[in-house]
């Protein structure tokens, strides 16, 4: 059976938090929120922790280092108010990619912001399309953190499934991610495959193809991670449309969206663009929510 929880979202997660809570059929407590004239942030929790399950619901794009403060502080106050168990859901898991020491003296990001959260008394983590699984897995070992990465593939799957894309082909924007085109290709029904760069040797212009699928006059999906120049995601779509694609979806988990890189991903050609509201902001054609898949984790989770 499912113990009791408090469910709490975060100033940069209110509207997915709400969505959780209704989903497990509980009322939200949003955190009360706000920043000073200086930048910094205020937070106060509005229900009482003392002895309880606290979900705690924040992601951490726009603006990484305050959103991540802000869910730290939400943490270590539920802990230090004698809170039972603290769960963090973090749709977007910011310093995910610097998961790597490449050269001397780097700082292991991911280590330290899951160390931290360990420090407050944060014993579960959840999060959604984590870059990298291995490297979750690596640091997970250095910590006392159960980490339960979820995807949010095969629902944006599910919703192109709906709007004409069965049987499309599912691509990855290269070899390491290919595991998000193998499960949009297992909703989708069609065939998998990778992108592979080549760099034009006189002009230095990279070109993204497809090798050994015909994808002359199909329709086409490319899955990724993140989206946040659109830079990667444009370049797919163009290699794609120049290899004959008769429609291609954009569709990634987290929309980061910097600036133009929607302008960037229609000038490309895509016909639709879709992401999952892991961030708030995502100005894409479409949205769908993973509000019900945290809902299916947590009950998991607290059911154990
Ligand atoms: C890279 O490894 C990621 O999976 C994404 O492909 C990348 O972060 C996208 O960045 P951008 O939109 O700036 O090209």
């Amino acid at each position: 059976m499912m113990s009791d929880m408090i469910v709490i979202p975060g100033p940069a997660s209110r509207e997915l938090g709400k969505l959780v809570a209704s989903e497990l059929g509980v009322e939200p407590h949003p955190a009360d929120h706000r920043i000073f004239p200086d930048g910094e942030s205020y937070i106060r929790l509005t229900a009482p922790v003392q002895d309880e399950t606290v979900i705690l619901v924040q992601t951490t794009a726009p603006a990484p280092d305050q959103k991540l403060l802000q869910l730290l502080m939400m943490a270590g106050t539920a802990n230090d108010l004698g809170a039972d168990r603290i769960v963090c859901v973090v749709p977007y898991l910011a310093y995910s990619r610097q998961d790597k020491r490449f050269m001397e003296g780097e700082a292991l990001s991911l280590d330290v912001v899951v160390g931290l959260f360990e420090s407050l008394g944060v014993g579960d983590l959840i999060v959604v399309d984590a870059h990298s699984e291995e490297s979750l897995r690596t640091i997970e070992e250095r910590h006392e953190v159960k980490v339960t990465n979820l995807s949010a593939i095969p629902t944006l799957a599910g919703e192109l499934l709906q709007r004409g894309f069965g049987g499309a082909y599912s691509l990855s924007p290269d070899k390491g991610a290919i595991r998000l085109a193998k499960a949009g290709a297992g909703v989708l029904g069609g065939d998998s495959g990778f992108f592979e760069k080549t760099r034009d040797r006189r002009t230095g212009e990279i070109e993204m193809r497809v090798r050994d699928l015909d994808i002359g006059g199909g329709r086409a999906v490319v899955f990724d991670d993140i989206i946040s120049s659109g830079g990667t995601m444009a370049r797919a779509v163009e290699g794609l449309k120049a290899q004959g694609a008769e429609k291609v979806a954009a569709a990634c988990t987290h929309a980061l969206f910097m600036e133009g890189a929607k302008e960037r991903i229609e000038k490309a050609g895509a016909d639709l663009i879709i992401a999952s509201d892991t961030v708030n902001g995502g100005i894409c054609d479409v949205t769908v929510t993973v509000a019900p898949l945290i809902a299916e984790s947590l009950r998991e989770l607290l059911s154990n």
